[in-house]
């Protein structure tokens, strides 16, 4: 964090300091938290302002309930499951302004914790109006953002309170993430490889103009990966092309190309009759690939050579899976990929959240060097653009 003041900067006891958290985690069907590694990765934090005798109070989103009051969009599951991963009572406020949430607030004693109800029930939150950020910092002594996942959002809560709160300043989890992302984009030890994937390059197109700049190395695999070999004039079924898109990728590879970037595409590919678990698939090179079929994930001898071509990197950063591995019988490349990049003797970054799901599923969640919490939020960084949630914070003074 080069210039902004963060939680160990300031003195928090007996403050009351509102954190901006970003608990926007999965339920499931039965609105049981499907996963918690948003809610865990904040604990550092919150416990630095107990242990430092600040009143705390957390505030986040779930969902996207579009400005209205929505039970299943409610915050109240991830409150208990708070209390439990840190051992004390969390309270719960049913809104997150108004008379009796400030009463509410009021009364928390150093070390207290409480959660305020879902921000997005208010329209105001995401329209970042002053009313409602002026109402969300009513009594507030030190704002903490620790929203990384939601600090590229210019809302209420992430942007628009910081000009009403004495100081602002970031989190442990907001640190984290910024180092990471700052140091590989702008100092990394090489070779440097980014691996990207997903559904389509026109998501993932300010990254690839930017990173190209940057790394030695580039491999392209997920849905994109089409729109690529279409642009080497391969013919590619039925598979999902962003026909306006053909010419970027073209542009791209010429440009790796004269910069001596190693620009990696899939040789085969897994393919089937449909998009459905129960397709019949097969594996064909990029050459072969009938029209009527549809290309889902990377092929095995694709995974073998990405994998050979990642031996000796020192920096990794992968975003987006290599196929569409949510589903069982197309998420090898994934797997591979994600053991692949575990077992480089390198740094490895991971960013989105289908990645990290997928880097996760594969039991390699810890074998990676940062697995980052944001989605859109990382792939702003790698872009190179700068973050709302960042830019509100306070300067440091020296
Ligand atoms: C995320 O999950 O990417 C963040 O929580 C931001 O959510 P949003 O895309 O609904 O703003």
């Amino acid at each position: 964090m080069v210039n902004k003041k963060t939680i160990e900067d300031v003195q928090m006891g007996g403050k009351r300091v509102f954190m901006r958290v970003d608990f926007n985690v999965p339920m499931d069907e039965d609105g049981n938290i499907a996963d918690d590694r948003r809610i865990r990765s904040t604990l550092s934090s919150i416990n630095y302002c107990i242990d430092h005798g600040a009143k705390v109070v957390l505030a986040s989103h779930l969902g996207r309930p579009k400005g209205k009051v929505q039970e299943k969009f409610s915050l109240a599951p991830v409150a208990r499951r708070l209390g439990r991963l840190l051992n004390k009572k969390v309270g719960f406020a049913p809104d997150c302004v108004g008379a009796e949430t400030r009463s509410m607030i009021d009364a928390l004693q150093p070390g207290d914790v409480l959660l305020l109800e879902n921000l997005r029930f208010h329209p105001e939150e995401e329209a970042n109006d002053e009313g409602f950020s002026r109402a969300l910092a009513e009594g507030i002594d030190l704002y903490v953002n620790n929203a990384f996942g939601t600090a590229h959002r210019v809302h209420a809560s992430t942007f628009g309170i910081t000009r009403f709160v004495p100081v602002a300043v970031a989190g442990f989890l907001m640190k984290r993430e910024i180092d990471y992302f700052e140091k590989v984009i702008s100092d990394p030890v090489r070779p440097f490889a980014a691996i990207l994937g997903g559904s389509k390059v026109s998501g993932k197109l300010g990254v690839i103009k930017n990173l190209i700049d940057r790394v030695d190395k580039i491999f392209v695999g997920g849905g994109m990966m089409f729109t690529f070999l279409k642009a080497v004039g391969l013919e590619v079924g039925n598979s999902i092309v962003e026909e306006e898109m053909i010419e970027f990728a073209r542009e791209m590879q010429e440009k790796a190309r004269g910069q001596k970037v190693m620009f990696y595409l899939p040789v085969d590919v897994v393919i089937a009759d449909r998009i459905d678990p129960k397709a019949n698939t097969k594996i064909v090179t990029v050459q072969e690939i009938p029209s009527d079929w549809y290309g889902l994930d990377i092929g095995p001898a694709t995974c073998r050579y990405f994998s050979l071509a990642l031996q000796g990197v020192k920096t990794v950063v992968w975003n987006g899976p290599m196929g569409m591995y949510e589903l069982d019988p197309f998420s090898r490349g994934t797997t591979y990929i994600a053991r692949t990049v575990a077992d480089c003797f390198a740094t490895t970054i991971i960013g989105g959240g289908d990645t990290a799901d997928a880097v996760n599923r594969a039991g390699e969640a810890d074998n990676m060097t940062f697995i980052s919490t944001g989605g859109g939020a990382s792939l702003k960084l790698l872009e190179g653009k700068n973050l709302p949630g960042i830019e509100g914070l306070t300067d440091r003074d020296d």
